[in-house]
Protein backbone atom coordinates (compact mmCIF):
# COMPACT_ATOMS: atom_id res chain seq x y z
CA UNK A 1 0.00 0.00 0.00
CA UNK A 2 2.05 2.82 0.95
CA UNK A 3 4.54 3.67 3.69
CA UNK A 4 2.66 4.75 6.84
CA UNK A 5 4.03 7.71 9.13
CA UNK A 6 5.84 7.18 12.30
CA UNK A 7 3.12 8.14 14.98
CA UNK A 8 3.34 11.07 16.73
CA UNK A 9 5.04 11.87 19.87
CA UNK A 10 3.28 11.78 23.18
CA UNK A 11 2.86 15.31 23.80
CA UNK A 12 2.13 16.21 20.06
CA UNK A 13 -0.98 17.85 19.42
CA UNK A 14 -3.80 15.90 17.96
CA UNK A 15 -7.01 17.09 16.30
CA UNK A 16 -9.78 15.20 15.88
CA UNK A 17 -12.96 17.29 14.12
CA UNK A 18 -16.41 15.51 15.26
CA UNK A 19 -17.70 14.52 18.41
CA UNK A 20 -19.83 11.34 17.34
CA UNK A 21 -19.09 7.68 18.11
CA UNK A 22 -15.28 7.98 16.07
CA UNK A 23 -14.08 10.74 17.34
CA UNK A 24 -15.48 9.93 21.10
CA UNK A 25 -13.49 6.54 21.22
CA UNK A 26 -10.35 8.12 19.31
CA UNK A 27 -10.12 10.79 21.72
CA UNK A 28 -10.71 7.91 24.76
CA UNK A 29 -8.14 5.57 23.25
CA UNK A 30 -5.56 8.26 22.76
CA UNK A 31 -5.47 9.81 25.81
CA UNK A 32 -5.47 6.67 27.82
CA UNK A 33 -2.47 5.26 26.14
CA UNK A 34 -0.91 8.56 26.99
CA UNK A 35 -1.24 11.47 24.50
CA UNK A 36 -1.82 14.81 26.30
CA UNK A 37 -2.43 17.27 23.78
CA UNK A 38 -5.91 15.63 22.03
CA UNK A 39 -8.11 18.44 20.87
CA UNK A 40 -11.96 17.31 19.49
CA UNK A 41 -13.74 19.78 17.64
CA UNK A 42 -17.54 19.46 16.90
CA UNK A 43 -19.54 22.46 15.84
CA UNK A 44 -22.31 21.11 18.02
CA UNK A 45 -22.68 22.33 21.29
CA UNK A 46 -23.08 18.31 22.23
CA UNK A 47 -22.79 19.66 26.32
CA UNK A 48 -26.28 21.32 25.65
CA UNK A 49 -27.63 19.60 23.10
CA UNK A 50 -27.52 16.41 25.02
CA UNK A 51 -26.70 14.42 21.72
CA UNK A 52 -30.20 14.83 20.98
CA UNK A 53 -31.84 14.88 17.91
CA UNK A 54 -34.89 16.58 18.92
CA UNK A 55 -32.56 19.32 20.38
CA UNK A 56 -31.27 20.08 16.98
CA UNK A 57 -28.11 17.56 16.59
CA UNK A 58 -28.20 15.91 13.45
CA UNK A 59 -25.48 13.04 13.45
CA UNK A 60 -26.03 9.59 13.24
CA UNK A 61 -24.24 8.93 16.79
CA UNK A 62 -27.11 11.75 18.40
CA UNK A 63 -29.87 9.50 18.76
CA UNK A 64 -32.18 7.45 21.42
CA UNK A 65 -31.04 3.77 20.94
CA UNK A 66 -28.96 1.57 18.48
CA UNK A 67 -28.32 -1.96 18.08
CA UNK A 68 -26.05 -3.96 20.12
CA UNK A 69 -24.80 -7.44 18.42
CA UNK A 70 -22.20 -10.52 18.33
CA UNK A 71 -23.88 -12.26 15.76
CA UNK A 72 -22.26 -11.66 12.69
CA UNK A 73 -22.70 -14.75 10.18
CA UNK A 74 -19.16 -15.63 8.90
CA UNK A 75 -17.87 -12.55 9.80
CA UNK A 76 -15.71 -14.15 12.59
CA UNK A 77 -13.34 -10.82 13.11
CA UNK A 78 -16.55 -8.66 13.84
CA UNK A 79 -18.06 -10.94 15.82
CA UNK A 80 -14.85 -11.25 18.19
CA UNK A 81 -14.74 -7.14 18.21
CA UNK A 82 -18.55 -7.22 19.27
CA UNK A 83 -18.27 -9.78 22.27
CA UNK A 84 -15.27 -7.69 23.67
CA UNK A 85 -17.34 -4.30 22.71
CA UNK A 86 -20.03 -6.01 25.11
CA UNK A 87 -17.37 -6.36 27.88
CA UNK A 88 -16.06 -3.26 27.59
CA UNK A 89 -20.08 -1.84 27.57
CA UNK A 90 -20.63 -3.83 30.86
CA UNK A 91 -17.72 -2.27 32.40
CA UNK A 92 -18.93 1.10 31.22
CA UNK A 93 -22.26 0.49 32.88
CA UNK A 94 -20.65 -0.77 36.04
CA UNK A 95 -18.23 2.39 35.89
CA UNK A 96 -21.47 4.70 35.80
CA UNK A 97 -23.15 2.69 38.85
CA UNK A 98 -20.22 2.99 40.47
CA UNK A 99 -21.24 6.89 40.41
CA UNK A 100 -18.82 9.65 41.74
CA UNK A 101 -16.74 11.39 38.96
CA UNK A 102 -17.99 9.06 36.16
CA UNK A 103 -21.57 10.41 36.19
CA UNK A 104 -21.68 13.62 33.58
CA UNK A 105 -23.68 16.43 34.34
CA UNK A 106 -27.51 15.53 34.00
CA UNK A 107 -26.94 11.60 34.41
CA UNK A 108 -27.27 9.74 37.62
CA UNK A 109 -25.80 6.57 38.37
CA UNK A 110 -28.83 4.65 37.63
CA UNK A 111 -28.75 5.30 34.68
CA UNK A 112 -27.53 2.67 32.23
CA UNK A 113 -25.64 2.63 29.32
CA UNK A 114 -26.81 -0.81 27.61
CA UNK A 115 -29.59 -3.17 28.20
CA UNK A 116 -28.72 -7.04 27.58
CA UNK A 117 -31.90 -7.41 26.41
CA UNK A 118 -31.35 -9.24 23.26
CA UNK A 119 -31.44 -8.90 19.38
CA UNK A 120 -33.89 -10.74 17.36
CA UNK A 121 -33.26 -11.31 14.04
CA UNK A 122 -36.40 -12.54 12.10
CA UNK A 123 -37.17 -13.40 8.76
CA UNK A 124 -41.01 -14.71 7.39
CA UNK A 125 -39.43 -17.77 5.31
CA UNK A 126 -39.59 -21.29 7.10
CA UNK A 127 -35.84 -22.03 7.14
CA UNK A 128 -32.99 -19.79 8.77
CA UNK A 129 -31.46 -17.65 6.61
CA UNK A 130 -27.66 -18.31 6.12
CA UNK A 131 -26.34 -15.83 7.65
CA UNK A 132 -28.32 -16.76 10.99
CA UNK A 133 -27.20 -20.44 10.42
CA UNK A 134 -23.32 -19.57 10.09
CA UNK A 135 -23.60 -16.58 13.24
CA UNK A 136 -24.70 -20.04 15.36
CA UNK A 137 -22.01 -21.86 14.59
CA UNK A 138 -18.99 -19.44 14.26
CA UNK A 139 -20.67 -17.85 18.44
CA UNK A 140 -20.45 -21.54 19.03
CA UNK A 141 -16.54 -22.12 17.54
CA UNK A 142 -15.25 -18.80 19.98
CA UNK A 143 -16.66 -20.48 22.78
CA UNK A 144 -20.06 -18.79 22.88
CA UNK A 145 -22.50 -21.86 22.49
CA UNK A 146 -25.90 -21.34 23.57
CA UNK A 147 -26.01 -17.38 23.05
CA UNK A 148 -28.07 -17.67 19.79
CA UNK A 149 -31.46 -19.29 20.52
CA UNK A 150 -33.84 -20.60 17.59
CA UNK A 151 -37.10 -19.12 18.84
CA UNK A 152 -39.10 -22.65 17.33
CA UNK A 153 -36.34 -24.79 18.80
CA UNK A 154 -37.91 -26.84 22.05
CA UNK A 155 -35.06 -26.72 23.73
CA UNK A 156 -33.04 -23.57 22.84
CA UNK A 157 -36.55 -22.16 24.47
CA UNK A 158 -35.86 -23.72 27.39
CA UNK A 159 -32.33 -22.40 27.56
CA UNK A 160 -33.87 -18.60 27.33
CA UNK A 161 -36.29 -19.48 30.12
CA UNK A 162 -33.08 -20.11 32.27
CA UNK A 163 -31.22 -16.87 31.03
CA UNK A 164 -34.36 -14.95 31.48
CA UNK A 165 -35.67 -14.46 27.92
CA UNK A 166 -38.46 -15.99 27.01
CA UNK A 167 -40.77 -13.18 27.33
CA UNK A 168 -38.82 -11.51 24.27
CA UNK A 169 -38.36 -15.03 21.79
CA UNK A 170 -41.37 -14.18 19.88
CA UNK A 171 -42.98 -10.97 20.61
CA UNK A 172 -44.75 -9.96 17.24
CA UNK A 173 -48.27 -10.57 16.60
CA UNK A 174 -47.42 -13.58 14.11
CA UNK A 175 -44.63 -15.83 14.85
CA UNK A 176 -41.78 -15.18 12.93
CA UNK A 177 -38.87 -17.43 12.40
CA UNK A 178 -35.59 -16.46 14.22
CA UNK A 179 -33.00 -16.13 16.37
CA UNK A 180 -31.99 -14.56 19.49
CA UNK A 181 -28.95 -13.39 19.90
CA UNK A 182 -28.40 -13.46 23.92
CA UNK A 183 -25.02 -11.54 23.96
CA UNK A 184 -26.85 -8.48 22.38
CA UNK A 185 -29.54 -5.51 22.90
CA UNK A 186 -29.72 -1.70 22.67
CA UNK A 187 -27.77 1.43 23.24
CA UNK A 188 -28.77 4.63 24.83
CA UNK A 189 -27.22 6.25 22.38
CA UNK A 190 -27.41 9.21 23.66
CA UNK A 191 -26.56 8.58 27.09
CA UNK A 192 -23.52 6.82 25.68
CA UNK A 193 -22.41 9.27 23.93
CA UNK A 194 -22.52 11.91 27.04
CA UNK A 195 -20.63 9.19 28.99
CA UNK A 196 -18.12 9.27 26.50
CA UNK A 197 -17.64 12.84 25.99
CA UNK A 198 -17.35 13.56 29.88
CA UNK A 199 -15.06 10.16 29.57
CA UNK A 200 -12.59 12.29 27.31
CA UNK A 201 -12.57 15.51 29.17
CA UNK A 202 -11.87 13.68 32.64
CA UNK A 203 -9.11 12.12 30.65
CA UNK A 204 -7.78 15.45 29.47
CA UNK A 205 -8.83 15.89 26.04
CA UNK A 206 -9.35 19.63 25.27
CA UNK A 207 -12.67 20.40 24.10
CA UNK A 208 -14.37 22.96 21.36
CA UNK A 209 -18.00 21.97 20.57
CA UNK A 210 -19.32 25.31 19.46
CA UNK A 211 -21.01 26.74 16.22
CA UNK A 212 -18.04 28.94 15.73
CA UNK A 213 -14.97 27.75 18.27
CA UNK A 214 -15.52 23.94 17.45
CA UNK A 215 -16.59 24.57 13.73
CA UNK A 216 -13.24 23.66 11.72
CA UNK A 217 -13.67 25.62 8.07
CA UNK A 218 -10.72 24.51 6.36
CA UNK A 219 -7.57 22.67 7.59
CA UNK A 220 -3.65 24.39 7.36
CA UNK A 221 -1.32 23.40 4.97
CA UNK A 222 3.10 23.58 5.51
CA UNK A 223 4.85 24.70 2.42
CA UNK A 224 5.52 21.08 1.53
CA UNK A 225 1.30 20.46 1.85
CA UNK A 226 1.49 18.75 5.06
CA UNK A 227 -1.65 19.37 7.10
CA UNK A 228 -0.58 21.14 10.09
CA UNK A 229 -3.85 22.31 11.90
CA UNK A 230 -7.59 23.34 11.36
CA UNK A 231 -8.76 26.90 11.32
CA UNK A 232 -11.93 27.21 13.40
CA UNK A 233 -15.32 29.79 12.80
CA UNK A 234 -13.72 32.36 15.65
CA UNK A 235 -11.05 32.77 13.85
CA UNK A 236 -8.75 30.82 15.74
CA UNK A 237 -5.84 28.21 14.11
CA UNK A 238 -5.27 25.03 15.85
CA UNK A 239 -1.84 23.65 15.42
CA UNK A 240 -1.66 19.64 15.51
CA UNK A 241 0.80 17.00 14.37
CA UNK A 242 -2.48 15.22 13.14
CA UNK A 243 -5.62 15.90 12.33
CA UNK A 244 -8.47 13.19 12.13
CA UNK A 245 -11.19 13.50 10.26
CA UNK A 246 -14.41 12.02 11.88
CA UNK A 247 -17.33 13.90 10.39
CA UNK A 248 -19.78 10.99 9.89
CA UNK A 249 -21.86 11.26 6.72
CA UNK A 250 -19.55 14.69 5.93
CA UNK A 251 -16.88 12.73 5.94
CA UNK A 252 -16.75 11.66 2.07
CA UNK A 253 -17.54 15.22 0.71
CA UNK A 254 -14.79 16.47 3.03
CA UNK A 255 -11.77 14.34 2.03
CA UNK A 256 -12.07 13.63 -1.85
CA UNK A 257 -9.60 10.88 -1.65
CA UNK A 258 -12.42 8.67 -0.33
CA UNK A 259 -14.41 8.66 -3.58
CA UNK A 260 -15.38 5.40 -4.70
CA UNK A 261 -14.50 3.71 -1.06
CA UNK A 262 -16.78 5.48 1.09
CA UNK A 263 -20.32 7.32 0.11
CA UNK A 264 -22.39 8.83 2.58
CA UNK A 265 -26.46 7.70 2.47
CA UNK A 266 -29.29 7.36 4.26
CA UNK A 267 -31.60 5.39 6.06
CA UNK A 268 -35.02 6.28 7.11
CA UNK A 269 -36.66 6.25 10.75
CA UNK A 270 -39.61 6.66 12.05
CA UNK A 271 -40.83 6.98 15.90
CA UNK A 272 -43.84 6.21 17.12
CA UNK A 273 -44.67 7.84 20.66
CA UNK A 274 -46.60 6.14 23.04
CA UNK A 275 -48.68 7.78 25.69
CA UNK A 276 -47.81 7.21 29.24
CA UNK A 277 -51.13 5.81 30.36
CA UNK A 278 -50.91 3.16 27.74
CA UNK A 279 -50.21 -0.46 28.47
CA UNK A 280 -48.11 -0.70 25.16
CA UNK A 281 -45.72 1.45 27.48
CA UNK A 282 -45.28 -2.08 28.87
CA UNK A 283 -45.65 -4.39 26.30
CA UNK A 284 -42.58 -2.46 24.72
CA UNK A 285 -40.78 -2.09 27.32
CA UNK A 286 -37.27 -3.56 26.94
CA UNK A 287 -37.76 -6.63 29.47
CA UNK A 288 -40.66 -8.14 27.45
CA UNK A 289 -39.48 -6.27 23.73
CA UNK A 290 -35.83 -6.82 22.66
CA UNK A 291 -33.98 -5.59 19.56
CA UNK A 292 -34.84 -6.71 16.57
CA UNK A 293 -34.47 -6.70 13.05
CA UNK A 294 -36.55 -8.17 9.34
CA UNK A 295 -34.89 -10.09 6.20
CA UNK A 296 -32.79 -6.40 7.26
CA UNK A 297 -29.89 -7.66 3.45
CA UNK A 298 -32.76 -8.75 1.55
CA UNK A 299 -33.62 -5.47 -0.42
CA UNK A 300 -36.33 -2.40 -1.07
CA UNK A 301 -38.96 -4.72 0.18
CA UNK A 302 -37.76 -5.16 3.39
CA UNK A 303 -34.28 -4.05 5.86
CA UNK A 304 -36.06 -3.19 8.90
CA UNK A 305 -34.97 -2.99 12.75
CA UNK A 306 -36.84 -2.07 15.42
CA UNK A 307 -36.10 -1.31 19.26
CA UNK A 308 -38.33 -1.32 22.65
CA UNK A 309 -39.44 1.52 23.80
CA UNK A 310 -37.83 4.75 25.86
CA UNK A 311 -38.51 6.15 29.08
CA UNK A 312 -40.17 8.98 26.87
CA UNK A 313 -41.93 6.57 24.93
CA UNK A 314 -40.78 6.71 22.01
CA UNK A 315 -40.74 3.71 20.04
CA UNK A 316 -38.58 3.45 16.97
CA UNK A 317 -38.14 1.72 13.63
CA UNK A 318 -35.63 2.44 10.68
CA UNK A 319 -35.33 0.77 6.96
CA UNK A 320 -32.19 -0.01 5.54
CA UNK A 321 -34.07 -1.74 2.62
CA UNK A 322 -33.10 1.46 0.32
CA UNK A 323 -29.82 3.39 1.18
CA UNK A 324 -30.40 6.96 -0.59
CA UNK A 325 -28.77 9.27 -1.19
CA UNK A 326 -28.28 13.17 -2.02
CA UNK A 327 -25.72 13.60 -4.84
CA UNK A 328 -24.75 17.16 -5.35
CA UNK A 329 -22.11 18.86 -7.59
CA UNK A 330 -19.10 19.76 -5.35
CA UNK A 331 -16.61 22.63 -5.85
CA UNK A 332 -14.56 20.42 -7.65
CA UNK A 333 -17.01 19.60 -10.00
CA UNK A 334 -17.29 16.10 -8.45
CA UNK A 335 -20.85 14.85 -7.61
CA UNK A 336 -20.68 13.41 -3.96
CA UNK A 337 -23.73 12.44 -1.93
CA UNK A 338 -24.07 14.83 1.41
CA UNK A 339 -26.08 14.47 4.21
CA UNK A 340 -29.85 16.73 4.24
CA UNK A 341 -30.89 16.23 7.92
CA UNK A 342 -33.87 18.94 8.50
CA UNK A 343 -36.70 20.34 6.66
CA UNK A 344 -38.08 23.15 7.67
CA UNK A 345 -40.42 22.50 10.56
CA UNK A 346 -43.50 21.90 9.32
CA UNK A 347 -42.20 19.62 6.44
CA UNK A 348 -40.19 17.72 9.08
CA UNK A 349 -42.89 15.34 9.70
CA UNK A 350 -43.36 14.42 5.76
CA UNK A 351 -39.86 14.25 4.72
CA UNK A 352 -39.49 10.91 4.51
CA UNK A 353 -39.41 8.24 1.69
CA UNK A 354 -42.76 6.78 0.84
CA UNK A 355 -40.80 3.34 0.47
CA UNK A 356 -40.10 3.47 3.52
CA UNK A 357 -43.19 3.94 5.23
CA UNK A 358 -45.29 1.46 3.16
CA UNK A 359 -42.47 -1.54 4.45
CA UNK A 360 -42.97 -0.15 7.63
CA UNK A 361 -46.32 -0.02 7.59
CA UNK A 362 -46.49 -3.25 5.92
CA UNK A 363 -44.69 -4.95 8.49
CA UNK A 364 -46.56 -2.81 11.80
CA UNK A 365 -50.22 -4.12 10.13
CA UNK A 366 -49.26 -7.82 10.18
CA UNK A 367 -46.67 -8.37 13.10
CA UNK A 368 -46.74 -5.04 15.37
CA UNK A 369 -50.77 -3.77 14.93
CA UNK A 370 -50.61 -2.53 18.10
CA UNK A 371 -49.39 0.28 16.32
CA UNK A 372 -51.62 0.27 13.19
CA UNK A 373 -53.33 2.85 14.78
CA UNK A 374 -50.48 5.50 16.01
CA UNK A 375 -49.96 7.92 13.65
CA UNK A 376 -46.14 8.65 13.16
CA UNK A 377 -44.34 10.99 15.59
CA UNK A 378 -41.21 12.02 13.85
CA UNK A 379 -39.45 10.72 10.94
CA UNK A 380 -36.14 11.49 10.17
CA UNK A 381 -32.97 10.26 7.44
CA UNK A 382 -30.29 9.58 9.26
CA UNK A 383 -26.96 9.48 7.49
CA UNK A 384 -24.43 7.04 7.61
CA UNK A 385 -21.17 6.73 5.67
CA UNK A 386 -21.05 3.04 3.93
CA UNK A 387 -18.19 1.70 2.19
CA UNK A 388 -18.05 -0.28 -0.54
CA UNK A 389 -17.51 -3.40 1.08
CA UNK A 390 -19.09 -2.23 4.46
CA UNK A 391 -16.38 -2.71 6.68
CA UNK A 392 -14.54 0.46 8.52
CA UNK A 393 -12.18 2.99 7.39
CA UNK A 394 -9.68 3.75 9.85
CA UNK A 395 -6.10 5.24 8.56
CA UNK A 396 -4.04 7.74 6.97
CA UNK A 397 -4.95 9.11 3.99
CA UNK A 398 -2.38 8.50 1.36
CA UNK A 399 -0.61 11.32 -0.18
CA UNK A 400 -1.99 13.49 2.82
CA UNK A 401 0.57 13.89 5.52
CA UNK A 402 -0.81 15.10 8.75
CA UNK A 403 -4.49 13.37 7.98
CA UNK A 404 -6.39 10.52 9.08
CA UNK A 405 -9.74 9.60 8.42
CA UNK A 406 -12.05 7.57 10.88
CA UNK A 407 -15.36 6.71 9.00
CA UNK A 408 -17.31 4.30 6.96
CA UNK A 409 -19.80 3.14 10.12
CA UNK A 410 -21.56 1.70 7.28
CA UNK A 411 -24.71 1.01 9.87
CA UNK A 412 -23.28 -0.86 12.13
CA UNK A 413 -20.42 0.86 14.04
CA UNK A 414 -22.40 2.43 17.37
CA UNK A 415 -21.51 -0.55 19.16
CA UNK A 416 -18.35 -0.16 19.04
CA UNK A 417 -18.41 3.29 20.65
CA UNK A 418 -16.31 1.69 23.65
CA UNK A 419 -13.34 0.08 21.76
CA UNK A 420 -12.87 1.46 18.33
CA UNK A 421 -10.64 4.07 18.74
CA UNK A 422 -7.84 0.87 19.35
CA UNK A 423 -8.54 -0.41 16.44
CA UNK A 424 -7.67 0.58 12.39
CA UNK A 425 -9.16 -0.65 9.33
CA UNK A 426 -6.81 -0.04 6.35
CA UNK A 427 -7.28 2.18 3.51
CA UNK A 428 -8.33 0.25 0.23
CA UNK A 429 -9.73 -0.10 -3.19
CA UNK A 430 -12.35 -2.55 -5.17
CA UNK A 431 -10.08 -4.86 -6.98
CA UNK A 432 -10.92 -5.74 -10.20
CA UNK A 433 -13.34 -7.98 -10.50
CA UNK A 434 -14.92 -7.45 -7.04
CA UNK A 435 -18.14 -7.52 -6.23
CA UNK A 436 -18.53 -3.99 -4.11
CA UNK A 437 -21.20 -4.88 -1.06
CA UNK A 438 -22.05 -1.22 -1.79
CA UNK A 439 -22.42 0.23 -4.82
CA UNK A 440 -21.30 3.63 -4.72
CA UNK A 441 -21.50 7.29 -6.30
CA UNK A 442 -23.91 6.22 -9.23
CA UNK A 443 -24.81 9.73 -8.36
CA UNK A 444 -27.84 11.67 -9.76
CA UNK A 445 -27.78 8.95 -12.66
CA UNK A 446 -28.87 6.26 -9.81
CA UNK A 447 -32.15 5.86 -8.42
CA UNK A 448 -31.89 6.16 -4.81
CA UNK A 449 -31.00 9.51 -5.18
CA UNK A 450 -33.44 11.33 -3.34
CA UNK A 451 -34.28 13.92 -5.97
CA UNK A 452 -36.06 10.84 -7.40
CA UNK A 453 -37.78 9.22 -4.84
CA UNK A 454 -41.30 10.03 -3.77
CA UNK A 455 -41.36 11.36 0.01
CA UNK A 456 -44.15 11.65 2.70
C1 LIG B 1 -11.05 -12.65 20.27
O1 LIG B 1 -10.08 -13.45 19.62
C2 LIG B 1 -8.85 -13.56 20.31
C3 LIG B 1 -7.89 -14.30 19.39
O2 LIG B 1 -8.45 -15.48 18.89
C4 LIG B 1 -9.06 -14.25 21.63
O3 LIG B 1 -7.86 -14.34 22.35
C5 LIG B 1 -10.08 -13.46 22.46
O4 LIG B 1 -10.40 -14.14 23.63
C6 LIG B 1 -11.36 -13.24 21.65
N1 LIG B 1 -12.20 -12.34 22.40
C7 LIG B 1 -13.43 -12.66 22.77
C8 LIG B 1 -14.15 -11.64 23.58
O5 LIG B 1 -13.96 -13.70 22.46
Amino acid sequence: MFTKPAPPSKSDGIIIVGAGIFGLSTAIHLAERGYTNVTLLDKNPYESTLYSYLNGCDAASADINKIIRSAYGTQTIYQNLSLHAVEAWDAWNQELRDGGAAVPPGMSSEDVLWINNGDLSVTDADVLPEFESSSIKNMEKAGYADTQLVNNNEAHLRLAEEKGFSARMNPFYKKLLGVMDTTGGIALADKACRFALHKAKRLGVHLFLDSNAGNVLSTIQSPTGKVVGVRTADGKIHNAALVIVACGGWTPSLVPSLDGMAETTAGSVVIFKIPESSPLRQRFAPDNFPAWAFKIGDGPEAGLYGFPVDEHGLLKIGYRGTKYTNPRVQPDGQERSVPITRWSQDEQIRQIPAQAVKVIRMFTNVYLPELADLDIWLTRLCWYTDSFDNQYIIDHVPGQEGLMVVTAGSGHAFKFLPTIGGWSWQWRSLKEGEAPFNKLMEGSKGKRALRYVSML
